[in-house]
């Protein structure tokens, strides 16, 4: 088993992250961490709690983190998430509470204390990683990768270049990447491989509990918004496939390239610039993830949210 520090922005798509962090065999999940992106920390942080809550996830503790980029005010998805940041099903009063213990000092404790390399999954942008990495530098020789959803290969879906998780704050990006720890982007260019078609949603209804049915309502929810603001025919599920590829790299085929986070273009603030084809002859600084084994991706999916045996009503 993969030790797994989970850092995200519940948001609809790190809903589905937590559960298969949580149930997937290959993972121990060590904690859950909280950032503003999606919604506020307020509302992030409550979506986890109401997540755990559902799926069963207990003894997993969850942290607040930061309630604001490093730099620049913060920019909230609530055109894609809602206004709760998990728009669709309603939730039941929550019974996971958090710890009273800020996400960086929780980040830093475990990782001084595991006894081994712990992997870290941001799946929001990358505030509390960074003020780790500048709290504790030490701690990036305690961290055995990060294997984050973000940036793209290809196009942005903020800006024309720029991917939410990097453009809410791209200094955090920058010192993230900057800090020497092996890091993975798991990119629009290869979440947008993970689109849930009716025939997963299906799955998820098919099979009768109760956290298979809140989960076809998150998506059908997400999938209702990526068609009004994108016209998509299904919704991309992002942040699980940055821990499909913790759970099996081979889900996620990924190469080595140079990455670097635009800061200052006018036009292209908060891009991941990834030269495949090393044309700036920089050395590979990452690795970029290209290709996702959809069939593969959705069983391990379906079988985590399965796992959690809740009664059918
Ligand atoms: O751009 C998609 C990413 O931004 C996903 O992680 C989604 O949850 C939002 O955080
Ligand atoms: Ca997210």
């Amino acid at each position: 088993m993969t030790p797994v520090i989970l850092d995200c922005d519940p948001g609809h798509d790190d809903a589905i992250a937590i559960i298969l962090a949580a149930a997937d065999p290959a993972i121990d999940l060590l904690a859950i961490t909280t950032v503003a992106g999606n919604q506020t920390l307020e509302k992030t942080t409550l979506n986890a709690r109401r997540v755990c809550t559902v799926a069963g996830i207990e003894g997993v503790p969850i942290a607040a983190g930061c309630a604001r980029p490093l730099i620049r005010p913060l920019r909230i998805a609530d055109d894609v998430h809602g206004a709760s940041g998990l728009d669709g099903p309603a939730f039941p009063e929550p019974t996971v509470e958090v710890v009273d213990e800020h996400a960086v000092e929780l980040m830093h404790r475990i990782l001084t204390g595991h006894g081994e390399p712990v992997t870290l999954v941001p799946t929001g942008p990358l505030t509390n990683v960074a003020l780790l990495l500048t709290r504790y530098p030490e701690d990036a020789a305690r961290i055995r990768e990060i294997v984050l959803m973000g940036g793209s290969a290809e196009r942005g879906n903020v800006t024309p270049y720029a991917e939410a998780n990097i453009y809410v704050d791209p200094e955090a990006a920058a010192i993230v990447l900057g800090s020497g720890v092996p890091i993975t982007f798991c990119g629009l260019n290869v979440t947008h491989q993970a689109l849930v078609t009716e025939d997963v949603v299906a799955r998820l209804l098919g099979l009768d509990t109760e956290l298979g049915r809140i989960c076809a309502d998150l998506m059908t929810f997400f999938g209702s918004t990526y068609r009004r603001l994108w016209g998509f025919a299904a919704p991309p599920l992002h942040d699980p496939v940055a821990v499909a590829r913790v759970i099996d790299p081979t889900l996620v085929a990924c190469v080595d390239a140079h990455v670097a986070i635009e800061l200052h273009g006018a036009h292209t603030l908060g891009a991941t610039v990834v030269d495949l084809h090393s044309y700036l002859g920089h050395p590979p600084n990452a690795k970029v993830a290209l290709t996702l084994d959809r069939d593969r991706f959705w069983d391990r999916v379906i079988d985590a949210i399965a796992r959690v045996n809740f009664p059918a009503r």
